[in-house]
């Protein structure tokens, strides 16, 4: 075959994941290295999720990456930083079939490609950055032969967005802020399959599609920065309500995940507190990550459905756009779609 008549290319497919117990707050900018430890549900790829191609090709003389349809300027640190780090670990591959060898040296000078969509807004405040750079270092690794685990791969990931470390697992998963300068122990651990609490339903009302007007990135740096609450959350408050929520979710004990998720969620809603509270016992819980959409999660299938009903009536889809709208989602693991 001759030299630049080949592709090499893998697709892939990755879940955004839901925070119950959030990160917010960097104590290295660089590294995304989190001022404490956070955990996380991952959603079924079926409804949020990135789809990522990723492709290599001796023709290519660039590396080029297009987001939902659009190509966007691949100079920014956090991608150079995955990039990078994929590349150094890049080990020998032979596709004899097709005559195709790469070695470990020359994967550092093929150019790649890399077409990107989300199923979901992007940057309204739904992880779609967890989501899609997660995707991305999973089909580089795929790709280049990468032999690390997914808790390696989550420190690479973690480089291109903090959040995007906890999506290389399903179910419920653990981000471990880590102790060491250099991040190395700052990876994402599953503390419970996606089987486990199989009955968990998560709701997401979508209220608005508009990028958030603050990112997470610039809202945590000025958090860091003007706040002294900040700093009694990372040290007392988080390590205590991470044991929690971890037993909680143990043993599926939903009254306590959902105290600790709607307390560790930076908005009220009064509908599900008011619900909970005429319950007795609570019924549903309720989060927010940075933006307005609200991600609502039910103790069962049969709550999932009166809440629906609810949440149709006060809030009826609207057919102009794509407001109000809902997204169920089950909690899942990584799908390999290469
Ligand atoms: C509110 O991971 O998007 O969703 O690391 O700067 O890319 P960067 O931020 P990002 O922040 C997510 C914040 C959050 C909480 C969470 O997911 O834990």
């Amino acid at each position: 075959m001759a030299a630049d008549k080949w592709v090499l290319s893998v697709t892939a497919q990755t879940p955004t994941n839901i925070a119950v117990i959030k990160y917010w707050g960097k104590r290295d900018e660089e590294l995304i290295l989190p001022i404490n430890d956070s955990i996380s549900v991952t959603l079924d790829p079926g409804h949020l999720c990135t789809t990522t191609s990723v492709a290599v090709s001796p023709a290519f003389t660039h590396d080029r990456i297009w987001l939902n349809g659009k190509e966007v300027s691949l100079s920014g640190g956090r991608f150079q930083n995955v990039l990078r780090e994929i590349r150094s670990r890049a080990t020998d591959y032979e596709d004899e079939k097709r005559g195709i060898k790469i070695t470990k040296k020359e994967w550092e000078k093929l150019r790649v490609h890399i077409v990107s969509y989300n199923n979901f807004p992007t940057a309204a405040g739904l992880a779609s950055s967890a989501a899609g750079l997660a995707c991305l270092v999973f089909s580089l690794a795929k790709l280049m032969n990468v032999k690390e685990d997914h808790s390696q791969l989550s420190a690479i990931a973690r480089q291109g967005s903090g959040s995007a470390c906890r999506s290389l697992y399903g179910g419920f998963v653990k981000w471990i802020m880590g102790k060491e300068d250099n991040g190395s122990d700052s990876v994402a651990v599953q503390l419970a399959d996606e089987k486990h609490w199989d009955d968990l339903v998560v709701i997401i009302a979508v209220v608005s599609s508009k990028q958030k007007e603050t990112s997470s990135t610039s809202g945590m740096r000025d958090t860091v920065e003007t706040s002294e609450l900040i700093k009694h959350r990372a040290k007392e408050v988080v390590p205590k309500r991470i044991k929690e929520m971890e037993a909680a979710i143990a043993k599926r004990d939903f009254p306590s995940f959902a105290r600790l998720a709607c307390a560790d969620s930076n908005q009220i809603i009064s509908g599900v507190e008011k619900w909970n509270r005429h319950e007795g016992t609570p019924q549903v819980a309720y989060t927010f990550d940075a933006g307005p959409n609200a991600v609502l999660i039910s103790k069962d299938r049969k709550t999932a459905a009166l809440l629906l009903q609810r949440l149709l009536f006060q809030f009826p889809p609207q057919s102009d756009a794509d407001l109000n709208s809902y997204v169920i989602g089950d909690k899942t693991i990584l799908k390999d779609a290469g």
